[in-house]
């Protein structure tokens, strides 16, 4: 039953009945992701007043040039779910590998590993447009008490828990699922308190905006540059041309095509062969996200939550949205294949 004005402590409490397993785990879990982001919001919010924008000087496993602020959010989140006691293990874009988070009584009896992409569309964060947190939850395959292992973080995303986001847009929000569809809540930032502001979130029917960095058209595979020209092609009663919308932070660019109804992509290109996304920090949450509001998430040919990854830092070609428009760029895609 969705109340208004319901808080998101309420709504972890009330649907905790609804989780698989019910220990309280979980949902300590995303009281924990709910806290850091807080933090990470009041951060991201006072960047270009306090020395918080701007490159921080490393590189990351990815090869990515750090911005502060991926590695504040970073170290934050890592620190609340640490101090918490909560996970037995997390895995993050920004680390080279996965860390060993043991519980109380330093015993690895926690069940839960998150993966995390701390800070998405870290370009953006130096101009002022929105950026986010990505979150998904796996429960750990070894037996609990020895410390976690390299296959608890490598399961198809059609194992997740849970998974979100946090976007730090014109109002703050958090959109998570737990397999029981996709909730939206907006964070007031005067009394610190996130509230249900969008229930049962769904990608509607028919969509019309595309979002692709196009400026690597000349590297698409010719099922996408196709796929555009369909995209762009004079159909009234399609209401095609469609519209181009590309910010350059998948979590914004999700959010508005989630509401709006729209496809995001993300192919391989010549400086991307694999794609530049990442399958387990990135591409999966979304996908169940995305599923779970209606939508279907794919890598030009097949689902995304049915891969098996083989390494943490995997990437994969990545096509999500409304799934009359996913479908129909996989039949592009097929002609090619
Ligand atoms: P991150 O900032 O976490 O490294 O992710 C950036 C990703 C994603 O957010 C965005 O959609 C995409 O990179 C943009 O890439 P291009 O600049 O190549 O378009
Ligand atoms: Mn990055
Ligand atoms: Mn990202
Ligand atoms: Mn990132």
């Amino acid at each position: 039953m969705k109340k208004a004005n319901q808080t998101l402590g309420e709504f972890i409490i009330e649907n905790q009945k609804s989780f698989k397993y019910t220990s309280g785990e979980l949902s300590r879990l995303i009281n924990s992701i709910r806290l850091a982001a807080k933090v990470v919001n009041h951060e991201v919010n006072k960047a270009g007043l306090v020395d918080i924008t701007g490159n921080a000087g490393e590189t990351n496993v990815q090869g990515e040039d750090q911005q502060k602020l991926d590695v504040y959010a970073n170290e934050r989140f890592i620190q609340t779910l640490i101090n918490r006691e909560i996970v037995c293990g997390i895995a993050s874009e920004e680390n080279d590998d996965y860390i060993t988070i043991q519980g109380q009584n330093e015993a690895h009896d926690n069940k839960y590993v998150v993966l995390m992409d701390p800070l998405d569309g870290s370009s953006n964060i130096d101009v002022n447009v929105s950026v986010g947190t990505i979150f998904s939850i796996y429960r750990r395959k070894s037996p609990v008490g020895q410390p976690v292992e390299i296959d608890d973080f490598l399961q198809p995303g059609n194992q997740q828990v849970a998974a979100g986001y946090i976007i730090y847009g014109t109002s703050t929000m958090l959109v998570y699922t737990t397999g029981h569809g996709v909730n939206g809540f907006t964070l007031n930032p005067a009394i610190g308190t996130y509230y249900l502001s969008h229930p049962n979130m769904q990608f509607p029917k028919e969509g019309n905006i595309y979002s692709i960095n196009e400026g690597n058209y000349v590297h698409f595979p010719q099922g996408v540059k196709d796929y555009i020209k369909y995209c762009q092609a004079e159909v009234e009663s399609d209401n095609r041309p469609y519209t181009s919308r590309y910010i350059g932070s998948l979590v914004s660019d999700f959010h508005r095509n989630m509401i709006k109804g729209g496809i995001y992509m993300y192919p391989k290109t010549a400086k991307a062969p694999q794609g530049k996304l990442r399958l387990l920090y990135e591409c999966n949450p979304m996908a169940f996200i995305a599923e779970q509001a209606g939508g279907k998430a794919s890598d030009g040919y097949q689902r995304i939550l049915d891969i098996q990854p083989t390494k943490l830092h995997e990437r994969v070609p990545f096509f999500c949205g409304t799934q009359s428009m996913v479908n129909k760029a996989e039949e592009f895609m097929a002609n090619y294949k």
